[in-house]
């Protein structure tokens, strides 16, 4: 998957993307990350590349065409068709079931503003989807774009040790992901729930499911489709 970013700051998401899966990801040729500074494709010796909004207020506003020639720039670099991302508050948010669709696209272009926004002519444009990561304001889309980053490169193929470890996660099924455990069996803070010493796969795996079940009811009812849920699920969460 290639992904190119259009942003004032293009070695922060470089940056970013350098450790655990993502930078083995680049290693293994399964993404392929390129930076585009719109300041690159400012004019003038200032390289101007935003101005104050008309109407009065505060902050700068992102001017239309150093972005436009660098997204130009950008999806000339390669001929495969790509999706262009605007990250921002006003997107729709992020789910896994998006991240899990444009997973499988070939081509991303992510755009980052900065400032108080961008020149809403060149997002009605040049545009295809606007996305937030979630509902507080950050200071540039850049974080936002890591994350996307993040999370489309771990649902590549080969880029998990585990192939199983991305479909048990949260929201791999829809629900919050089971408590884990590791050695020691006994320790000052409590002991390993003895089911997972048991060796009883089936029970093992209901354990899960329930202790998957109870926290999402608990913390994210929000995220329980009722019509999902198999009779087995309905009597666990019963209990
Ligand atoms: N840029 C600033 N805040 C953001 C958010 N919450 N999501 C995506 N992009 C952003």
């Amino acid at each position: 998957m290639r992904i190119d970013v259009v942003s004032l700051f293009p070695d922060f998401i470089a940056q970013c993307a350098a450790f655990g899966v993502t930078g083995r990801a680049v290693e293994r040729g399964l993404l392929w990350l390129h930076g585009w500074n719109p300041r690159d494709y400012a004019e003038g010796n200032y390289r101007k590349v935003d101005d104050r909004p008309f109407g009065g207020g505060p902050g700068m506003v992102m001017l239309i065409d150093p972005l436009r020639n660098a997204l130009q720039a950008a999806r000339q670099a390669d001929p495969a068709p790509s999706r262009t991302i605007y990250l921002s508050p006003q997107g729709r948010p992020l789910t896994q079931s998006r991240v899990r669709e444009l997973a499988g696209e070939q081509r991303l272009v992510l755009l980052c503003g900065r400032y108080e926004g961008i020149d809403e002519r060149l997002v009605a444009a040049e545009v295809d989807e606007e996305i937030s990561i979630g509902d507080y304001v950050l200071s540039g889309g850049e974080l936002a774009a890591a994350v996307l980053v993040d999370a489309v490169t771990r649902l590549q193929e080969g880029a998990l040790n585990d192939a199983e470890s991305a479909q048990q996660d949260s929201f791999g099924d829809g629900l919050l992901d089971c408590p884990h455990y590791t050695r020691p069996v006994e320790h000052e803070l409590g002991a390993v729930p003895e089911v997972l010493l048991s060796g009883n796969h089936a029970h093992i795996a209901a354990w899960r499911r329930m202790q998957s079940l109870g926290r999402t009811s608990q913390r994210r009812p929000d995220l329980l489709d009722e019509q999902a849920l198999s009779k087995a699920d309905r009597k666990l969460l019963e209990q």
